[in-house]
């Protein structure tokens, strides 16, 4: 997706990308919420119970952003976030269920979908939108600090790992797609 000024019939006007670009951020943010406050609601006394707190409330402040970046550019949320609602926390408890090692296999997995999404949102921008641009590095940055924190705490010791892995950066994947267009 290109925001060149050099335009085919068919592409989307630069409003447009930007909006998506928000609709899908904040959709994702919200989904990370969701997820930690799942794997919380199973490993909240445990010994990853504080490791946990700090990345969910760094995602709420992500959330937080993105809300009001919706309400500011007026941008229409997806439609699906209560599906998000539902299949983030879900995906959260199922994986705390399945361990601790799976809970943090699951962080690896979802952080790098959002890395790789937010790397090319910020390559995408080039020098348009100098402040969300910003803001996409600052999140991008504290998102692989959640991958780091995943991989420290044994993730790839999990059981199956490289499935679950694959399993869950796919599901984002699908998830990112429908968001932007939903
Ligand atoms: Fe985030
Ligand atoms: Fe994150």
């Amino acid at each position: 997706m290109s925001v060149a000024p050099s335009r085919r019939p068919g592409d989307l006007d630069q409003a447009e990308t930007i909006e998506r670009f928000i609709r899908v951020d904040h959709a994702g943010e919200f989904g990370a919420t969701r997820i930690y406050a799942g794997q919380l609601a199973v490993l909240g006394r445990g010994r990853h119970g504080d490791t946990l707190r700090h990345m969910l409330e760094q995602e709420q402040v992500h959330r937080k952003t993105f809300e009001d970046l919706i309400r500011k550019r007026r941008a229409r949320p997806t439609a699906l976030l209560p599906v998000w609602n539902v299949a983030g926390f879900a995906l959260g408890v199922a994986t705390a269920l399945l361990g601790e090692r799976a809970a943090m296999a699951c962080t690896v997995a979802v952080e790098e979908a959002i890395d790789e999404h937010y790397s090319a949102q910020a390559a995408a921008l080039g020098e348009t939108e100098p402040e969300l641009k910003d803001t996409i590095e600052k999140f991008r940055a504290e998102e692989l600090e959640h991958r780091d924190i995943g991989l420290a705490n044994e993730a790839e010791l999990t059981p199956g790992y490289r499935v679950l892995y694959g399993a869950i950066k796919q599901g984002c994947k699908a998830a990112i797609w429908a968001s932007e267009r939903v």
